[in-house]
């Protein structure tokens, strides 16, 4: 594709490389992934990195290594352990992608990840950034990476002012990062963009005094207007209930469906979106029959919880039920279970449904 820029000076792309990469040498924090060039502990880090914030994915590396510290470990084990480790860092179809790609990668290539791109590229989870970051910084092959970090220190760079998403941004984004890579140690390289992005070339208020580049930076009056972005889309309300149903002292969990786009797999207490004016009990009943086949009786309010996911604000009912009659049907859930409330800790549950789970345990 086209793009209206200027071809880059080879002068100055030998500069900002040699003044970022001088800059990381020093600068470069101390992380749990930077220590190795295990391919499988980068591949494990930087998918983790993909949507979850450094400081949060440090504690979750750390365990999910420590159960999991080879490929072969990873593909032994079951889906739910993995969704389990990944419990409290949210997209959870990153785990799935990562346990189906393991279980590919022992079986069609003896548990050696592949170094070719275009094999490497056929796995589940690997698009071009996890591609090119696990390459670049196992094996230092010459690939370049674009995540936002990256997008928003060369958009300030070079006052790009297109929209951040359109095609042409993208295809420009990912020509000119691959323009100023080095021949040699890409993997620090690639890196240093994003700790730049992390650290210094922040979204908010970009610390331009403190940055490498600053001398050869176009777009440094005006970095806190760049990256232009579309328009963001609007907060819409959801409206929720959670049932919890209970039969003497056990209480009911479901089994998400596979395809589902939030949370497959995982398991929650009986939940459907509601309308959001219709608060009253009066169709617990007929909702808890149509999620589970049972039937139920004194439901009561027990609790309501407030959390955002993309781009909902979410509230969220919990009813309390005793349990009546009826047989279980699995149209809405893979499956249901029985459990006792100390059990609920062996089940991978998303964020707002670990709560509720909190709550029926008095932890919270
Ligand atoms: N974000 C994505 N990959 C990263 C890495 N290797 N270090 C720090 N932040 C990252």
């Amino acid at each position: 594709m086209k793009h209206s820029s200027i071809p880059l000076p080879t002068q100055l792309l030998r500069k900002i490389r040699r003044a970022l990469l001088n800059w990381y040498q020093i600068n470069r924090r101390q992380l749990p992934w930077r220590d190795t060039r295990s391919p499988y502990a980068i591949w494990v880090s930087e998918i983790m990195l993909q949507q979850t914030q450094v400081t949060t994915v440090i504690p979750f590396f750390q365990r999910f290594m420590q159960r999991f510290p080879t490929v072969f470990a990873l593909a032994e084990a079951s889906e739910q352990e993995v969704l389990k480790y990944w419990e409290g860092m949210g997209y959870y179809r990153r785990a799935r992608h990562l346990h189906q790609a393991a279980c590919i990668i022992v079986e069609k290539h003896d548990g050696i990840i592949p170094q070719n791109e275009e094999e490497l590229s056929t796995l589940p989870g690997f698009g071009r950034y996890t591609v090119n970051a696990v390459l670049s910084q196992a094996f230092d092959k010459r690939l370049p990476i674009v995540d936002a970090n990256v997008a928003r220190v060369i958009c300030r760079l070079f006052t790009w002012k297109k929209i951040l998403q359109s095609k042409e941004t993208q295809s420009w984004l990912w020509s000119t990062a691959e323009a100023i890579l080095p021949q040699i140690h890409v993997g620090d390289f690639n890196q240093a963009w994003m700790e730049l992005g992390q650290t210094i070339c922040t979204t908010g208020r970009p610390s331009c005094l403190l940055c490498p580049l600053k001398f050869y930076c176009q777009g440094r009056e005006f970095a806190n207007q760049l990256p232009v972005r579309n328009e963001k889309p609007l907060i819409s309300s959801e409206y929720q209930r959670a049932l919890i149903v209970t039969k003497g002292k056990q209480l009911l969990l479901a089994q998400r469906p596979t395809h589902s786009s939030r949370w497959a797999n995982m398991w929650e207490f009986p939940t459907q979106i509601m309308d959001s004016t219709d608060h009253s009990l009066s169709k617990v009943n007929k909702q808890c029959q149509k999620l589970t086949g049972y039937s139920v009786e004194k439901p009561m309010l027990f609790n309501t919880i407030q959390y955002s996911i993309t781009r909902y604000r979410v509230t969220l009912n919990v009813v309390k039920a005793l349990w009546k009659s009826g047989k279980s049907h699995q149209r809405e859930y893979q499956q249901l279970k029985w459990i006792l409330p100390e059990q609920l800790h062996e089940y991978p549950l998303s964020v707002p449904q670990r709560r509720i789970a909190k709550l029926v345990l008095g932890k919270e």
